[in-house]
């Protein structure tokens, strides 16, 4: 199984490890993720459900229509136990029909701006029990920078995934695990993922 080049091993053990709690709490479990480029992680996460023969769902979104392209050829197909739908959206724009949801993992623009509206628009559709993950959320990582073609302006956007997790009033939601940046072979810092339990 493998995940997209950003997703460090210690990330896969909070997602895969998440994942599955879900499936033990929920019956016929909605998966989100919201950010898929090369739809690896997709693949993979309908890999691991399938894996734990649970009848479930996964949501991608994604703003790009290369994303969605690469989903076509990875998801667009049953995987075993899991089924999959695109949304060709912004993170914020749309709802899903199935309001409660068992895991999101957010993935998309890390800028401050973006993941604070992406915790508006998430963190309520969570059910109790479910989870709301991160990536890229160590401290650490706000000495990089997010790519300039997600705003389709020249600004250059630290990534603020830390700081506005740090100013979410998180009250309905516990903190269940993380797992920390890595130092990569290219010297870059790479991955971390924050996972929340709600109440
Ligand atoms: C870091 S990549 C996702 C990586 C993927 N989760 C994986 O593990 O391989 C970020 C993706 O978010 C998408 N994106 C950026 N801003 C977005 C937004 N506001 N709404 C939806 N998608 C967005 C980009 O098009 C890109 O494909
Ligand atoms: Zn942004």
């Amino acid at each position: 199984m493998k995940f997209g080049g950003s997703i460090t091993k210690l990330d896969q053990e909070v997602i895969i490890e998440t994942i599955r709690k879900a499936t033990e709490t929920f019956k016929n479990p909605v998966f989100v993720e919201v950010g898929i480029c090369r739809a690896q992680t997709s693949r993979a996460i309908m890999e691991t459900l399938n894996g734990l023969k649970v009848k479930s769902k996964l949501i991608c979104i994604d703003k790009n229509l290369k994303s969605q392209k690469c989903w076509k050829t990875k998801c667009q197909d049953r995987v075993g136990f899991c089924a999959s739908e695109f949304i060709l959206s912004d993170s914020w724009s749309f709802t899903p029909k199935e309001k409660n949801l068992a895991w999101v993992f957010i993935d998309a623009c890390h800028c401050y701006e973006c993941v604070k509206r992406d915790i508006e628009h998430w963190a309520p559709l969570v059910m109790p029990g479910g989870f709301l993950l991160f990536h890229d959320a160590a401290k650490i990582m706000m000495t990089r920078t997010n790519p300039k073609s997600y705003h389709g302006d020249n600004i250059i956007r630290p990534i603020g995934v830390y700081k506005a997790l740090e100013d979410w009033d998180c009250k309905e939601f516990i903190f269940y695990g993380k797992s920390d940046a890595v130092l990569s072979k290219r010297d870059r810092w790479k991955g971390s993922t924050n996972a929340y339990q709600k109440k």
